[in-house]
């Protein structure tokens, strides 16, 4: 394979005859001395280039070397006697591949995220975004290598549905009806049976159910792609179109769905620590102060346990401090989130038990007939980064509580035989991929840990 920039960084190929592609992010012309400063993304640093403006073939192509344009470099690989890079590498011969005019809009300067934003197709040229792109790849590779090492099976769920998992609505529809002529019914609904899939389909929220039933073949299974969520939440940290990653484990309890949980976020912040200290640096110095110690502190420390009901005990204490004052049965909101974390228990925070009312319809009854066996994990800075429960697994329960929520046992018939043919006890959760990149790398907005956000009322690209 072709050399990169990270290859020549070390120190380890001084004195050897290179050649290299790459981005030109800077050209600074001296007297006898040309630098360009080589990116190909590999490596926050680059590589510096000198070029000796007395020789004459490479004194008229360096002429058309501009910031932006790529180029194909020939050279020997040199120690530096400047101070801020160790090797640099000596041009015997330059080539232009493709130009860049001077409209290109990543100049040398400081770009807001917000500017970037609109020039997505270009942003991961830059420090912030190539260093947010590697930290997203890491993560992504080392979910896999957890699960892998712990014995999960990669299950891929579809993606266009015909059943709700959270039970919620914030669904998109996926049809191929003509909505300037769409067919209704005598009752005048829609004519669903003369769409593409001949009923009502949609975009996942969660590939929960169907990782659920290869849960009850294969024993432990996860899964990592795309979920799709029509929720109005104009926010920074909420996307229509976000990543999830979703183990399920048969014959696990929620004390076994917790454990897992705990060791699987530590095991990939440990990774992108160990494996992106330059990344990591860049954040702790441009993006969040103090973030390469915090998640350091939240590998190290154990999470703190409590229920709903103590979680609301200790929140009522300070309903003066809070916007959205709580009482029993309240949604935990943000805010909440982020003073029990941050306040409270200074680390992640784990709540169970949560009411029935605020939470979805497949999680296992308490015997109290009040709660369920839920469970979120908090993060400081964050609020909730995973969302998971121990399943009904009992047949008579679960039909008991789609009926009180009015959900149609009809459409969940195959769901509901999981609980007929062999039930187990199991359980599961469901991590937001883009939420834990933002959390790493300190990152303010979720619309910049993914190439391409698609959010209320934007999408471009
Ligand atoms: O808490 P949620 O809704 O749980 C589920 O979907 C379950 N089916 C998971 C399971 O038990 N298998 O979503 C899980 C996580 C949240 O904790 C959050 O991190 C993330 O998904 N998430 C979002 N991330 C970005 N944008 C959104 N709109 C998100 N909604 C949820
Ligand atoms: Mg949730």
């Amino acid at each position: 394979m072709d050399l990169r920039v990270k290859d020549l960084l070390d120190e380890s190929r001084i004195g050897e005859e290179i050649e290299i592609s790459a981005w030109v992010r800077t050209k600074r012309e001296g007297k006898s001395v040309a630098f360009l400063d080589l990116n190909d993304g590999s490596s926050l640093k680059g590589l510096q280039v000198v070029v000796d403006v007395g020789k004459k073939e490479l004194e008229s192509e360096l002429e058309r070397i501009t910031t932006g344009a790529s180029v194909k470099v020939r050279g020997r690989l040199e120690k530096s006697l400047g101070g801020n890079q160790s090797v640099e590498l000596s041009a015997e011969s330059l080539e232009l591949i493709g130009s860049c005019p001077n409209d290109y809009p990543l100049q040398k300067k400081r770009h807001t995220v917000e500017f970037l934003r609109e020039k997505a197709h270009l942003r991961a040229r830059t420090n912030l975004f190539s260093a947010i792109m590697r930290v997203r790849n890491t993560m992504a590779y080392s979910v896999h290598r957890f699960f892998q090492e712990n014995g999960f099976i990669y299950v891929n769920t579809p993606l266009i549905t015909a059943s709700d998992c959270e039970g919620a609505g914030a669904q998109f529809t996926v049809t191929t009806l003509d909505l300037e002529n769409v067919p209704k019914t005598k009752d005048g609904k829609v004519d669903y049976s003369k769409d593409f899939f001949s009923k009502e389909a949609k975009l996942t929220v969660s590939g929960q159910l169907e990782g659920e039933t290869y849960a009850m073949a294969l024993r432990n299974i996860y899964t990592f792609g795309p979920t799709f969520r029509a929720e109005n939440s104009n926010t920074a940290r909420h996307l229509a179109e976000f990543w999830m990653i979703e183990p399920e484990m048969a014959f696990s309890t929620l004390e076994g769905d917790m454990e897992v949980a705990e060791s699987f976020l530590k095991y990939i912040f440990k990774k992108v620590l160990d494996e992106r200290e330059e990344d990591m640096a860049f954040f702790d110095s441009f993006v969040l102060k103090g973030v390469r110690e915090n998640i350091e502190h939240v590998v190290n420390s154990p999470f703190e346990h409590m229920t709903y009901t103590e979680a609301i005990k200790i929140l009522e204490k300070h309903n003066s401090e809070f916007e959205y004052p709580v009482k029993w049965g309240s949604d935990i909101q943000s805010e909440h989130e982020r003073y029990l974390t941050e306040v409270i228990a200074k680390r992640p925070v784990i709540v169970t038990d949560y009411p029935k009312e605020i939470k979805a319809f497949y999680m296992k009854m308490n015997d109290d007939g009040k709660t369920v066996r839920a469970m979120d994990v908090l993060a400081p800075r964050l609020g909730e980064i995973i969302g998971g429960s121990e399943r009904e697994w009992r047949e008579d329960v679960l039909l008991e509580r789609m009926k009180e929520l009015g959900l149609d046992p009809e459409s969940y018939w195959w769901y509901l035989e999981l609980r007929k043919y062999g039930s187990v006890p199991h359980s599961g959760f469901g991590l937001g991929f883009e939420r834990a990149v933002r959390y790493v790398t300190g990152v303010e907005n979720i619309r910049d840990v993914i190439p391409y956000p698609r959010a209320v009322k934007y999408c471009e690209f």
